[in-house]
């Protein structure tokens, strides 16, 4: 993909086919919308064919586990960044950026953190974290999830914040801390509040839907430097979505100054049916998605949660039938591949 400017895409056409001829890596581009995709480390050393993909399809990587607290700081003042350090490598021989994930998360979080965890050091202990971590390769570096996933309308809060370790142990103010300490760390860095369940109709994503825009308005309000909302867009063939809902949520997220990205786009079930049948039904909602994304956002970034179905953390999740990415396990594209390129295209044609 890597974002081919118009003429290119012309060449290519959008046929899946065209694509399966293996063509040579197409050359990046000044376009508005970046692609990319989450990786690990493991993967990118083990599957060089996999590897090969994503360098010839992605300008933008995010790693998939490598960045996370667990991962760079297992215990207190410890820091291992063997693995970000391989992704940072490929990336940096493949021409490509880095996104940001994620410096604060209740999940993969090491059990010294819960434990030690006040309101009175929790600035010390985030300032300590977010220097090393945004230091180590800022050069490729202009996007982080600064906070990851803190709203949690089933918990019963009336604001709607996720009854997380940090929320808990640090008091609700961990979450402008977090953002201010990063704008500290990373001036001029797009600082992204990341989330899941917004992308659907329904009771569930309307209640999440309204926990966010709760707590970006107050952020915005307060002055916090939030610039983006990041909507992971795990999705589901089937489930209620209207391109309508969708957009009067993205109008009210624009409404308060933000950016959107898709930072983890892939598209679970479809289906009962043939193969064909579900690839076809995951491929229509990865269309009506970005395009609703792509027209009614200020949107410059879409990231698949994986390139290929061959390693989709869906396929450990949800089991081996999962068909959720724009490449099949034989790395061959998907219908999904071609409505995300038009989708991409569209959007593109529509900025010239
Ligand atoms: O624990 C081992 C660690 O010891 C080892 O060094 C490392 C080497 O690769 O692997 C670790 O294994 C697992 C890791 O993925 C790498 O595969 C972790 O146990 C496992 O918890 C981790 O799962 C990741 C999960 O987030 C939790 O971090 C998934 O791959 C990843 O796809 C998933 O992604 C999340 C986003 O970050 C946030 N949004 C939801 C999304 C899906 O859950």
């Amino acid at each position: 993909m890597r974002s081919l400017p118009l003429r290119r895409r012309e060449l290519l056409g959008m046929t899946a086919g065209t694509l399966a001829a293996g063509l040579p890596r197409t050359l990046p581009a000044g376009a508005e919308i970046r692609f990319g995709t989450a990786v690990s480390a493991d993967v990118l050393a083990r599957d060089p064919a996999y590897a090969e993909l994503v360098r010839r399809e992605c300008v933008l990587l995010v790693p998939e586990w490598e960045m996370k607290w667990a991962a760079v700081q297992p215990e207190p003042g410890r820091f291992d960044f063997r693995g970000l350090d391989r992704i940072a490598a490929f990336a940096r021989g493949n021409g490509m950026a880095l996104r940001g994930h994620a410096l604060l998360w209740h999940r993969e979080a090491p059990a010294w953190l819960a434990d030690r965890l006040t309101p009175a050091n929790c600035e010390s202990l985030l300032r300590a974290h977010f220097t090393e971590v945004m230091e180590r390769h800022a050069g490729l570096t202009d996007s982080w999830d600064v906070v990851n996933e803190a709203v949690e309308p089933e918990d019963g809060r009336a604001d709607g914040l996720r009854r997380s370790f940090w929320l808990e142990r640090a008091g609700e103010g961990y979450i402008e801390t977090a953002f201010r300490i990063a704008a500290e760390r990373a001036p001029g860095a797009e600082l992204v509040y990341n989330e899941y369940g917004c992308e659907h109709d329904g009771d569930w994503s309307r209640r999440r839907r309204a926990a966010v825009l709760r707590l970006l308005e107050r952020l915005k309000g307060d002055g916090v430097p939030v610039h983006a909302l990041g909507l992971q867009a795990h999705l589901q063939a089937g489930a209620p979505f209207s391109s309508a809902g969708l957009a009067a949520f993205l109008r009210e997220v624009r409404a308060l100054g933000l950016r959107v990205l898709v930072t983890e786009l892939d598209v679970r079930g479809g289906g009962p049916g043939s193969p064909a049948e579900r690839d076809a039904e995951v491929a229509s909602l990865y269309r009506a998605f970005l395009d609703t994304v792509l027209e009614q956002a200020s949107c410059d970034t879409v990231v698949t949660w994986g390139l290929s179905d061959r390693h989709s953390w869906l396929r450990r999740e949800a089991g081996p039938e999962e068909r959720p990415l724009p490449f099949d396990e034989e790395l061959r594209p998907k219908p999904a591949w071609t409505a995300l390129r038009e989708a991409l295209a569209a959007a593109e044609g529509r900025h010239r």
